[in-house]
């Protein structure tokens, strides 16, 4: 078994796509073990994105996430980590997939509606980012 951390950006919220996406992850036959609605600070939302300080889109990366409430989760499952990246499709939402989250529901970047962790050293750390009692 495997955790990973998925977040449903501010976007996805402000369309109210929240349920929908949900329904993708259940569908698939991963379970939420933890989830919550929040807003990031700037700062918490510079913390969290700190591999990518730096680069050009960083700036507007921390303003699109700290613009309006987020819902943070954990997502237990087999290969769970593989298995979200899979489901979400291609970093730009121009590139992924039609059939995955990215693909069906973005149009262009930075508002790509999910984020879910990359590696299990990532999950580890923003799992505890957002659930500190995990
Ligand atoms: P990254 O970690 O590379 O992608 P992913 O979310 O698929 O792990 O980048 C983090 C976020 O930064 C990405 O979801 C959207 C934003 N971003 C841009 O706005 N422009 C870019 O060119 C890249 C690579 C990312
Ligand atoms: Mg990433």
């Amino acid at each position: 078994m495997e955790r990973t951390l998925v977040i449903i950006k501010p976007d996805a919220v402000r369309r109210k796509l929240i349920g929908r996406i949900i329904q993708r992850i259940e569908d698939k036959g991963l379970e939420i073990i933890a989830m919550k609605m929040l807003k990031l600070s700037r700062e918490e939302a510079e913390e969290f994105y700190k591999e990518h300080i730096g680069k050009e889109f960083y700036e507007s990366l921390v303003n699109f996430m700290s613009s309006g409430r987020i819902v943070a989760m954990v997502v237990e499952g087999e290969n769970a980590i593989s298995v979200i990246r899979k489901l979400i499709g291609k970093t730009d939402p121009y590139e992924a997939d039609p059939g995955t989250i990215r693909g069906d529901f973005a149009l262009k970047l930075p508002e790509n509606v999910i984020h879910a962790s990359d590696s299990k050293a990532s999950a580890e750390r923003e799992i505890k980012f957002f659930f500190k009692e995990l």
